[in-house]
């Protein structure tokens, strides 16, 4: 086994996924594939075409007719549609709300899935989503299961938000997490389930640097 590993990092929304797998990927010189981001991209395609969000068949010919492209940059991963910037824009609310419906379409996610294995071929990757260890990166030395409780995940999106200055009730957000674990978890299509051989990872009580360094640590023993 050489030095080049992949890492698959899954977990319901708003766990550290990404902030995480982003420093992780940092330390290692990995590439860092956001897989949340090429589904919100899609997303944002199918709402500007105000296509019928139950039409399977449409949803997955749009697809595959769309280039989606994850690019590092230093304010982070940058996302293009098309080759049009949209790295903000698939963070709005309207895209978080339909995400989980596009998503749940099991053509699409065929196709996600196949250029998902394709990104990953090229080197050393930390792939975040939601089925990732389970049907995209099956093979990957090291799978991460990622939680925290529902509090300090909407007490972190809040953050976020307020970071990018937007404000956001608390139990709102909290209605919003459950919905959306709730749809991820309980769709037909590859739902959101751990792994067998994925290792549980709560960082309620964490911070991201700490659950970084333990992912970090348990990498460079896979490569040994
Ligand atoms: O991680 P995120 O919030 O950006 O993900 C957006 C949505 O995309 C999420 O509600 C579930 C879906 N998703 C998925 O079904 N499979 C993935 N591999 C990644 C995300």
């Amino acid at each position: 086994m050489g030095n080049n590993i992949q890492i698959a990092i899954d977990g319901p929304a708003a766990a550290g996924k990404s902030t995480i797998a982003k420093l992780v990927a940092e330390e290692l010189g990995y590439t860092y594939i956001d897989t949340g981001a090429m589904y919100r991209a899609i997303t944002y395609k199918v709402l500007e075409r105000h296509i019928d969000l139950e039409n399977e068949e449409a949803l997955t010919n749009l697809l595959l007719e769309t280039t989606i492209e994850l690019k590092p940059s230093n304010d982070g991963q940058m996302v293009f549609l098309d080759g049009q910037d949209v790295s903000d824009a698939i963070r709005s609310n309207a895209i978080t709300s339909y995400v989980s419906i596009v998503a749940s379409k099991a053509s699409l996610r065929k196709e996600m899935v196949n250029r998902q294995i394709k990104m990953a071929k090229r080197s050393g990757v930390v792939m975040d989503g939601r089925d990732i260890g389970t049907h995209v990166l099956v093979e990957a030395e090291l799978k991460i299961f990622m939680s925290a409780s529902v509090d300090e995940r909407a007490k972190r999106r809040q953050l976020d938000n307020e970071r990018r200055g937007i404000d956001s009730l608390l139990s709102q957000l909290k209605k919003e997490i459950v919905l959306r674990d709730k749809m991820d978890s309980e769709r037909v299509a590859s739902p959101l389930v751990q792994a067998k051989d994925a290792i549980y990872l709560d960082t309620t009580n964490l911070t991201i640097l700490e659950a970084a360094k333990y992912i970090i640590q348990l990498a460079k023993e896979r490569m040994s």
